[in-house]
């Protein structure tokens, strides 16, 4: 079974509580159970992790070389600020599908440039959560083309 690994960046624990206007009332624990239900679904192993430590991440990035099939990770305010996770992005070398809850394109100007967009397969904003299962529903059809050669 090929495994999809989900990533979420600093205060993404504080979804339901933190800003809901933008963010929606939805946990991260739902997020996680909605894409755990998609795994299922899809025949995808889902791993899923949330940190506040940068480094905590990149050594995520890292172990999933050679082990997952794809990443979908919402780097949160990293995203605009981390060229070493863009770094450990293109180190992985696994496909990346950059998501973010809001549409960071029509909020304030410091979050339109994204270091991850630049190594990522595709990128999904302004979805709400269910740009996660969006994601895990493209490794899908990924994955399946995979096994169909
Ligand atoms: C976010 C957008 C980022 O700009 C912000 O710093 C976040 C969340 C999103 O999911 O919309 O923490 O990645």
């Amino acid at each position: 079974m090929d495994t999809i690994l989900i990533l979420n960046g600093p205060n993404l624990n504080m979804l339901g509580l933190r800003e809901p206007a933008v963010y929606g009332h939805e946990t991260l624990a739902d997020v996680e159970t909605a894409c755990r239900s998609a795994g299922e679904r899809l025949n995808l192993a889902i791993e899923f992790n949330q940190t506040n430590h940068e480094g905590q991440l990149i050594d995520w990035i890292h172990q999933a070389r050679g082990r997952v099939s794809g990443i979908a990770i919402n780097p949160g305010a990293w995203t605009h600020t981390s060229v070493a996770i863009h770094d450990a992005l293109i180190a992985a070398e696994v496909p990346v599908i950059e998501v973010h809850i809001s549409n960071v394109h029509r909020r304030e100007g410091f979050r339109h440039l994204s270091y991850i967009s630049k190594i990522a397969m595709a990128v999904l904003a302004g979805f709400g959560t269910r740009g996660y299962q969006i994601a895990i529903e493209h490794f899908a059809a990924l994955t399946s083309q995979k096994a169909a050669l």
